[in-house]
């Protein structure tokens, strides 16, 4: 298959050279990518998003050699995470060199920076030559895109040039962290947990903003904290409780007060809700299986034209804790901790 990719990888790269918007895959999600050092370039992927001018973008680089281009006073700790988590789903927030388009950065001294590895990622960052930025490929407050054919009704026209790269592995975007001296804060979860980066650093911390709700006028130290996120038009419901018992009770209990529902259940649980639309989103005891699903099962939901959806929520723990977060956001913090 990959070799059906190369040409492709070398057409997509001139376009990034050139100044152009590039779909394409990660091992994460689907992003919409430009040259990171070219500002017009930059703010393009705005537009195509309408995404908010204060919200900044992570630069994706293929090697080591790229990082002074983009960032400067690393610490070792700073390193050692790079080390231990690259090339991988991990974002690390680092001062920002002069030379990045403003436009990435929002004008701030920081920058989120990035290496994939996802072959086709990495090939069209080390073809370009340049860092990528680039955000998930949605239009902005939309799930984000796992597989092309989720996307590209979307964005089929807003950009200049696609790589199919089949289904994103993990399907949820990568953890972001923050290091303020011998502390790193999880400001974004993903598939690098709190318990991998205890591996590498004793004093971890989980910003109070990825599982609550923000206060009006609240400062925030990622941006995207901030906005109505993966959330369908359909008014959702997130139910969890450590009891499998008690979820079910409770969303059959919520189930019958509307007239047309749909349930998304774990595989276990499913045989509860038989009277009822239902759409599996994998094993509770599988959490990589319901985080590679649950982007395309989010962008579904309007599509059965209910009165509401409810979730079923899983542990918010390891890997848990990432989809919880983005459940929440889908469930515009209506959830239910019994
Ligand atoms: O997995 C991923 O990270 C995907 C793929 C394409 O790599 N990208 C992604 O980008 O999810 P985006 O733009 O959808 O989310 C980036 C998040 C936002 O919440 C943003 O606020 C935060 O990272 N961020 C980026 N730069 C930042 C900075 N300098 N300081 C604080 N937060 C930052
Ligand atoms: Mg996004």
């Amino acid at each position: 298959m990959y070799e059906n990719h190369l040409n492709n990888i070398i057409e997509a790269s001139k376009v990034i050279q050139s100044g152009g918007l590039v779909l394409f895959p990660t091992e994460t999600v689907y992003g919409i990518g430009a040259n990171a050092l070219k500002d017009d370039a930059v703010e393009k992927i705005f537009e195509a998003k309408g995404r908010a001018q204060d919200n900044p973008l992570i630069l994706h680089i293929s090697d080591m050699d790229m990082l002074p281009m983009i960032a400067k006073n690393i610490s070792e700790l700073e390193y050692r995470l790079m080390d231990a988590f690259w090339p991988g789903p991990f974002t690390i927030i680092l001062n920002k060199k002069p030379g990045i388009a403003k436009a990435a950065t929002c004008g701030g001294d920081t920058v989120g920076v990035r290496m994939p590895n996802n072959k086709i990622a990495h090939d069209l960052i080390k073809c370009a030559n340049v860092p990528i930025a680039a955000p998930s490929a949605n239009i902005s407050g939309r799930p984000s895109g796992t597989k092309l054919e989720d996307i590209l009704e979307e964005l089929r026209d807003k950009v200049n040039y696609i790589i199919d790269g089949g289904e994103c592995d993990i399907g949820l975007e990568s953890t972001v962290v923050r290091v303020t001296g011998d502390e790193v804060k999880i400001l974004r979860p993903g598939k690098i947990t709190k318990e991998d980066i205890q591996k590498i650093v004793d004093d971890v911390e989980v910003d109070k903003n990825v599982m609550g709700q923000l206060e009006e006028g609240e400062r925030v130290l990622s941006p995207g904290m901030k906005y109505r996120h993966y959330a369908p038009n359909t008014k959702c419901t997130l139910v969890y409780s450590e009891d499998s018992d008690k979820i079910v009770k409770e969303i059959l209990k919520i189930a019958k007060q509307y007239k047309k529902v749909l349930i998304l259940t774990s595989d276990e649980n499913a045989d509860n809700y038989k009277e009822y639309e239902c759409i599996k989103v994998g094993s509770n005891k599988n959490l990589p299986q319901i985080s590679h699903n649950i982007f395309s099962i989010l962008r579904k939901i309007d599509s059965y034209h209910v009165e509401k959806a409810i979730i079923e929520g899983v542990k918010p723990e390891g890997l848990g804790l990432a989809i919880m977060n983005r459940l929440i956001r889908a469930c515009e913090h209506d959830y239910l901790q019994l």
